[in-house]
């Protein structure tokens, strides 16, 4: 049986990821970890602990960095709501996280199952960069990393070349980025087009109590689109990667890159370069032996199938 930690800054989207890997039946999900990102971290841990609630499980969360490494926290409120799950007052867990630091719980439980522990990154890397700096050796024991991140091969959604969850952190993404441990990104770009929720889309998950939750939680997602773009509509990026990670059959396309992360304070902080080993550059540049897969497309009808399923009752 697979088993899971699940990183996350829980946003409408985040928790859209984890109802689907908590009710997912043949996985096991060792624990949950949070941190600051798209809301403080009070907020995600909070909307966390809802969530396991709201699934009906007992999964224990674990709270992490509520910065990032080297600088302020930069959040995403106004895409997500003040408490991160649309302002809507669904947040009222009943349990409280534990003691243990969540680096701490990742290291003590990668050392507990070496070569077993997938870890599922779906908000800024500062838990799992600290993690890999404070024991390098234990965290070459992980498996794999899954994490949500960059722009894949579309544009940047919090600065044109950058994705939110490098920007918070680019220093720490580099630190994960280059630790050697196997890692599949996937990129802002595949939640976008047909992989979104139109209006109509979002109110037809109502008929669920945890659709309802879903719904309600991802809706200033529809306010915040059309105010950009002029079209509503609700991303769920983190859930993509999820489906992902649960389900190969929803990744139609993936490439072997080298990626390199800018992290110097410049306007190209938090862009993510991938080098795709088959793509001959014209210009020479020798490509370091570091590689990670990238999806670069996805089956959007197919994502949906495994989205409604996980919040029918
Ligand atoms: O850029 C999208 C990512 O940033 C998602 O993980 C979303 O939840 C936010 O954290
Ligand atoms: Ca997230």
């Amino acid at each position: 049986m697979r088993k899971f930690i699940i990183d996350t800054d829980v946003g409408g989207d985040d928790a859209a990821a984890l109802v689907m890997a908590l009710r997912e039946p043949d996985i096991e999900i060792l624990g949950i970890t949070t941190l600051g990102g798209n809301v403080p971290i009070e907020n995600t841990t909070l909307n966390a602990l809802q969530v396991v609630e709201e699934c009906g499980r007992e999964v224990p969360v674990y709270m992490g960095c509520n910065k990032p490494l080297m600088r302020e926290l930069v959040t995403a409120d106004n895409v997500h709501g003040k408490d991160g799950m649309g302002d809507c007052g669904l947040i009222h867990p009943t349990r409280k996280p534990e003691k243990l630091h969540a680096v701490e719980f990742i290291l003590e439980t990668v050392a507990a199952h070496p070569d077993e522990v997938e870890i599922v990154s779906l908000g800024p890397a500062s838990n799992i960069a600290l993690a890999i700096m404070k024991d390098r050796d234990t965290m070459k024991k992980v498996k794999h990393i899954w994490s949500m991140s960059t722009c894949g091969f579309g544009a940047g959604n919090i600065t044109p070349v950058a994705e939110f969850n490098v920007f918070v952190d680019a220093e720490s993404y580099a630190v994960m980025l280059n630790s050697g441990i196997p890692m599949t990104v996937a990129g802002f770009d595949l939640c976008l087009g047909d992989a979104s929720l139109t209006p109509d889309e979002l109110d037809g998950l109502l008929h669920t109590p945890l659709g309802r939750f879903i719904a309600e939680g991802n809706r200033v997602k529809l306010a915040f689109n059309e105010s950009l773009t002029g079209r509503a509509f609700a991303d769920l990026p983190d859930t993509v990667a999820m489906a992902a990670v649960l389900h190969p059959d929803v990744v139609t396309e993936s490439v072997t890159a080298h990626c390199y992360c800018c992290a110097e304070e410049t306007p190209a902080y938090g862009q993510v370069i991938i080098y795709d080993i088959k793509k001959p550059l014209s210009v020479k540049y020798d490509i370091p032996e570091t590689f990670t897969t990238v999806i670069k497309a996805i089956n959007p009808d197919l994502f949906k199938q495994y989205l409604y399923a996980s919040l029918e009752e």
